[in-house]
């Protein structure tokens, strides 16, 4: 267990070593918006300063916390980029593209220091295909996190701290996998834990591949928050069974033992950017505290599977179970594959 002192005292360390650049998809409410106010608040305290953009629909929401975390820290830099179905890989590339054109325009020195992926939320719904062919909820904890790496990719590569990758789900929720039906087309094959199941085994597959790529540049992590009650849990798009459970259950008897705060998720969501946490190859360079255990089993190696206080999750027993490098192969070509088929125009059908 990281302690939350210790935590802290990463994001004090991280914003007075140099001006930041973030970027939050899915910050326009829940843990982005609390890693904004916390990357704020630690500003506040003697950093350097920093640039972010916030990507969503909620405008007014969006509006909201910018002045909240300017009212915290008034020299903050911080840009909405509207995305109305980030879903559509086609709406990634938007939102990517509008960042990268801004940070160029406002900027000598563009790049991306630490990206947050939290894009998402709405649980236990059927399957439901976008126009372009993905199932929604596996393209926005999924595809589209991916997607939005790749197009990131040239300015997180020019991070200096380096960059960081953080995706917000489920980390060490792996189950059972069906290797020739990654989309979960099969309807026999589809529910929505299994969906997040295939979710997880493609993160850590697909992010261990990325740090295979840029080995000394870049580390990625997916991570399992705890339980930090926010408007996700509110959407109208979420079962009505579960949001009874949840409302007059959860909250009122199990949620005070169990939750996180969101100034606590927000803090321990930052300090994911200390050199605990170091890109593959660099492990023994500049990491001052202890360096934590990737997800092939190696301290250090550049992706990272995270428990909610910034521990290794313990994965070993589900990838003994596949063949991991034809597995990590396949999730590769898969998802570069509809990636492809996608920016054709055509549909994505595998
Ligand atoms: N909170 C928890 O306890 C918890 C626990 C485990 C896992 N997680 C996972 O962690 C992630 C973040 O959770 P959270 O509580 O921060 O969720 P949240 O409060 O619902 O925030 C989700 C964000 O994603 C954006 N979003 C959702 N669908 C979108 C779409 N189609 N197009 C564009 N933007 C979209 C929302 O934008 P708008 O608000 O602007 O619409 C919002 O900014 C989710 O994947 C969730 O499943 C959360």
């Amino acid at each position: 267990m990281v302690d939350l002192s210790v935590a802290r005292a990463a994001n004090a360390t991280l914003v007075q070593s140099q001006p930041l650049v973030a970027v939050f998809i899915g910050g326009t409410s829940g843990i982005g918006h609390y890693t904004l106010r916390a990357l704020a608040t630690a500003e506040a305290n003697g950093g350097k300063g920093f640039r972010a953009y916030i990507v969503g629909r909620n405008a007014k929401a969006a509006e909201e916390i910018i002045a909240e975390c300017r009212g915290i820290y008034p020299d903050a830099q911080i840009k909405f980029v509207k995305a109305d179905d980030i879903s559509l890989i086609q709406a990634v590339d938007q939102a990517c593209a509008e960042i990268i054109q801004s940070e160029e325009k406002q900027s000598q020195d563009p790049r991306i220091d630490y990206l947050m992926l939290s894009q998402g939320g709405s649980i236990f719904l059927p399957r439901k295909d976008t126009k372009e062919g993905l199932d929604v909820t596996m393209s926005l904890m999924y595809y589209s996190r991916m997607r939005a790496i790749t197009k990131l990719l040239p300015l997180l590569l020019k991070s200096t701290l380096p960059a960081k990758v953080v995706s917000v789900y489920a980390a060490g929720y792996e189950a059972k996998l069906y290797p020739d039906d990654l989309s979960l087309r099969d309807l026999s094959h589809y529910s929505y834990s299994q969906a997040r199941s295939h979710m997880i085994y493609m993160h850590t597959l697909f992010l261990e591949k990325l740090a295979e790529q840029h080995q000394g540049k870049l580390s990625l992590m997916h991570i399992f928050p705890g339980l930090v009650l926010g408007p996700g849990f509110q959407r109208p798009d979420l079962p009505l069974w579960f949001r009874r459970v949840w409302r007059w259950f959860f909250v009122p008897i199990l949620g005070p033992l169990l939750t996180v705060s969101p100034t606590e998720c927000g803090d321990r969501m930052l300090s994911l950017a200390s050199p605990r946490y170091p890109p593959q190859g660099t492990e023994s360079s500049g990491a001052t505290d202890k360096v934590v255990v990737g997800t092939d089993g190696k301290p250090g190696s550049g992706a990272y599977s995270l428990s909610r206080k910034g521990e290794a999750m313990n994965i070993k027993k589900a990838y003994e179970k596949i063949n991991k490098d034809e597995m990590k192969k396949k999730v590769w070509d898969h998802t570069t594959k509809a990636f492809e088929v996608i920016e054709a125009g055509e549909v994505f059908t595998d």
